[in-house]
C-alpha cells in the first residue's frame, strides 16, 4: 500500500502513472478535479479490507465512530451523524440535461452549465488539507454483462466506509473500466454541511453526479440512489432494460417450485422486511432466500425478465427491526456494521426503541444520556451491513443472469382502502397499478411524516428522467417480454377504527406470497373487480387471523376509490404530454368501473 501513499505527494502524476493509464479521458475528468479541489494527498481505494480497517481505526481514535461491545457486536460502530444531515433531501437533488423535458414534472432541473457553476463556486479548493479518496466500484455480479462500473471521489472517510460495505470497491473496478471504457464518475464534497447550499446533482447526458454539503446516505453513498437508480434509469431506458427500487427474492415451495418475486414499496415501507422474510412456523417447507433489498436492474433473458442487484450490502432502516418482526436482520447485523443515528445502551448496545424497550435510560442519537426513550433513536436511523453477512442469501445473487421474476409487487403504507392483495388483469394494468401508488411519508426523506403522496412505482424521488417516459418505457418492455410477470398490489398497513395494523405483517406476509404463487400456478380462484382481481377469502389461507378482520382486509369501498382516482388524476395531468394514451385508457376503464358500481 505503502506505493500509493507515495507516489499520492504529487497527485496530478499519480493519477497518471496508476490508475487508468489505459484511459486518458477518465484520467482528464479526475485531474480537473483534483485540481478544482486541491486536496492535501489523494488514496485510491485498491484493497477495500486494507482500508476500510485503516479508516475505521482512525475514526474510533478520533471518537467519531465508537465501537460497540464486542460481546455482542463484533467490528461494529456507531456514527452520529450532523443533526441537520439525517434524511434525503428532494428539494436538493436535481435532475440536469440539457433538455429540461427530460427532468419532466417531477424532478428539479437547472441546466446543466449554471448549475455546474454554481456548484463549482462551492467545492473550489475545499478538499485543502484533506485527503481524496478514490473509490473504483462494480454495481453488480463481478463478471455479469448487465453489472456496470464507476468511480466515486469523496473527502469523507465515513463514506469510504460505507462504499466499501455496499459495493463491490478495488482493483476488479479499475479492470472492468479500463476494459470496458465505460464509467460513471462520482463527485462527493462534505463541505460545510450547510443545508441551504446543498446539492445532490445528476448530470445524465454526461453519466455525472456531484453531491456537496451533505453526508447522509442516499445523498453521499452515491453508488446508491444516485447511480443505480437516478443513472442506471436512464441507461436502462436506453437499453430495454430496467433499474429499479425493487426488493427481490427467490421463493422455494413445499414442492420445490421457486418463484422469483420482487416489490416496489417508498422508502421505509416495507422492501428490506419483505426480503429477509422468515417463514412462519406452520408453513414449513416454504423457504425465502434474498437477492436484493433494495433495488435491482432487470434485463431480458430466454424471453424473460432477470433481476440482478447492484449492490453488495444493505443499507436498512433500523426502527422496528427486532427479533420478532425480522430476526434475520439481526443475525446479519450483530457484525461488521456500522449503526448511523440509533441510541446507545449504556453498555454499549446500538438501541431503538422496539428493539428492547425494557431499558430504562440511553445515550439518544445526539449522544445525551435520557429516559426519553421514543425519541431517542433518530427515525431514519440505519445499519450498514455487509450483504454476505446475510445467512440466506440466494444463489441468484452471484450469478450473471440473475433471478428469473415471476411477479413484481407493488405497494405503500395506507391505513384505509386499499387491499392487502389484489392482482392486476393485465400488463398495462399492472403499469397502473405503480403509477397510482400514494403512500404516507415517512422519515426516509426530510419533511412531514404521514401525508399521502404520489410516489409512482416508489421512483418519484429516483427516477433519472421524465416520469412520463417512465411509464412509457414500462408498457413497451411489457411488449418486448414474452413471458411478463404477473403484476400485484400488496398493503400490509390497513388500519381499524382504533387505527391498529388490521394485518399483522412481517412473517405473515408469506400468507400473501402463498396466495400470488397459487395465482401463478393458476390455482387459486380469484373475484373480478374493477380494482383488479382479489382473492376469494373463503379459499384465502389467513392464519389465526379471523374472518371479520379478513373481510376488513378486502373490503372495496367504492365511493372511497372513486375519490382515489379523481385525487390521482390531477397528479397525471400534470405530467403532461409524456404521459402515455394507452395508460390514460386505462385510468378511464378503472373510473368507469367503479362509476358503474
Ligand atoms: P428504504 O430502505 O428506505 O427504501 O425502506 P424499506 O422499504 O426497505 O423499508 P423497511 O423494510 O426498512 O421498513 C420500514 C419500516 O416499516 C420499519 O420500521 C418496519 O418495521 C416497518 N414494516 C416493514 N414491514 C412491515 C409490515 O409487514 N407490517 C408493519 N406494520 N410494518 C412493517
Ligand atoms: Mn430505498
Ligand atoms: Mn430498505
Amino acid at each position: 500500500m505503502g506505493d500509493i501513499e507515495n507516489i499520492s505527494k504529487n497527485p496530478e502524476n499519480q493519477l497518471k502513472m496508476l490508475l487508468f493509464h489505459r484511459n486518458p479521458e477518465l484520467n482528464g475528468r479526475l485531474e480537473t478535479f483534483v485540481r478544482m479541489l486541491e486536496p492535501a494527498n489523494i488514496v485510491v481505494i485498491t484493497d477495500p479490507d486494507f482500508y476500510e480497517k485503516k479508516l475505521v481505526g482512525e475514526m474510533a481514535t478520533d471518537h467519531e465512530l465508537i465501537e460497540l461491545n464486542r460481546k455482542y457486536y463484533s467490528n461494529s460502530y456507531l456514527y452520529r451523524s450532523n443533526p441537520d444531515d439525517v434524511a434525503r433531501t428532494e428539494k436538493d437533488t436535481y435532475i440536469s440535461s440539457l433538455d429540461e423535458k427530460n427532468a419532466g414534472a417531477t424532478n428539479n432541473w437547472m441546466e446543466p452549465e449554471h448549475l455546474k457553476s454554481r456548484i463549482f463556486n462551492l467545492i473550489k479548493g475545499s478538499m485543502k488539507n484533506k485527503t481524496m479518496y478514490i473509490v473504483p466500484f462494480i454495481l453488480g455480479p463481478a463478471g455479469s454483462k448487465y453489472s456496470e462500473a464507476g468511480i466515486q471521489i469523496t473527502d469523507n472517510p465515513y463514506v469510504v466506509i460505507n462504499l466499501i460495505k455496499i459495493s463491490l470497491v478495488g482493483k476488479e473496478a479499475i479492470n472492468r473500466i479500463e476494459n470496458t471504457g465505460k464509467y460513471v464518475v462520482a463527485i462527493h464534497v462534505t463541505g460545510t454541511l450547510d443545508k441551504n447550499n446543498r446539492y445532490i446533482a445528476h448530470f445524465t447526458d454526461e453519466d455525472l453526479i456531484i453531491s456537496v454539503n451533505t453526508a447522509y446516505g442516499g445523498n453521499a453513498l452515491l453508488t446508491k440512489k444516485g447511480y443505480a437508480l437516478r443513472i442506471a434509469s436512464v441507461h436502462a431506458r436506453d437499453n430495454s432494460r430496467m433499474a429499479e427500487h425493487m426488493m427481490a427474492l427467490e421463493v422455494t415451495s413445499p414442492s420445490g417450485r421457486k418463484y422469483g418475486i420482487s416489490g416496489a414499496f417508498p422508502s421505509a415501507s416495507g422492501k428490506t422486511n419483505l426480503s429477509m422474510i422468515r417463514t412462519p412456523t406452520d408453513m414449513a417447507g416454504w423457504d425465502a432466500q434474498l437477492l436484493s433489498d433494495d433495488i435491482i436492474w432487470m434485463h431480458i433473458n430466454n424471453d424473460s425478465l432477470y433481476a440482478i442487484n447492484p449492490e453488495y450490502g444493505f443499507f436498512g432502516v433500523a426502527p422496528g427491526t427486532n427479533a420478532t418482526t425480522n430476526p434475520n436482520a439481526m443475525k446479519a447485523f450483530n457484525r461488521d456494521t456500522i449503526f448511523t443515528n440509533t441510541a446507545l445502551t449504556t453498555d454499549g448496545k446500538p438501541w431503538w426503541y422496539s428493539l428492547d424497550p425494557s431499558v430504562s435510560e440511553v445515550y439518544d442519537w445526539h449522544g445525551n444520556l435520557t429516559t426519553d426513550l421514543k425519541n431517542a433513536a433518530h427515525p431514519n436511523s440505519r445499519f450498514t451491513t455487509p450483504i454476505k453477512n446475510y445467512p440466506y442469501l440466494s444463489s441468484k445473487f452471484y450469478d450473471n443472469e440473475g433471478l428469473k421474476i415471476d411477479a413484481m409487487l407493488f405497494g405503500g403504507r395506507r391505513s384505509d382502502l386499499i387491499p392487502l392483495v389484489r392482482q392486476a388483469k393485465s400488463w398495462a394494468q399492472g403499469v397502473l397499478f405503480g403509477a397510482m401508488i400514494r403512500a404516507e411519508t415517512t422519515a426516509a426523506t426530510t419533511g412531514k411524516v404521514g401525508i399521502l403522496r404520489n410516489d409512482p412505482m416508489a421512483m418519484i424521488p429516483f427516477c433519472g428522467y421524465n416520469i412520463g417516459d417512465y411509464f412509457q418505457h414500462w408498457l413497451d418492455m411489457g411488449k418486448l417480454v414474452q413471458h411478463r410477470p404477473e403484476i400485484f398490489y400488496v398493503n400490509w398497513f390497513r388500519k381499524d377504527s382504533d387505527g391498529n395494523f388490521i394485518w399483522p405483517g412481517f412473517s405473515e406476509n408469506f400468507r400473501v406470497i402463498e396466495w400470488i404463487a397459487s395465482r401463478l400456478d393458476a390455482k387459486a380462484n380469484a373475484i373480478e373487480t374493477p380494482v383488479g382481481l382479489i382473492p376469494d377469502i373463503a379459499n384465502f389461507a389467513s392464519g389465526n387471523l379471523g374472518k371479520n378482520k379478513l373481510e376488513q382486509l378486502f373490503e372495496i369501498d367504492y365511493p372511497g376509490w372513486l375519490k382515489e382516482l379523481n385525487e390521482i388524476e390531477p397528479f397525471f395531468k400534470k405530467i403532461g404530454d409524456s404521459f402515455p394514451e394507452e395508460l390514460w385508457r386505462e385510468f378511464h376503464n378503472m373510473k368507469d368501473g367503479v362509476e358503474k358500481q
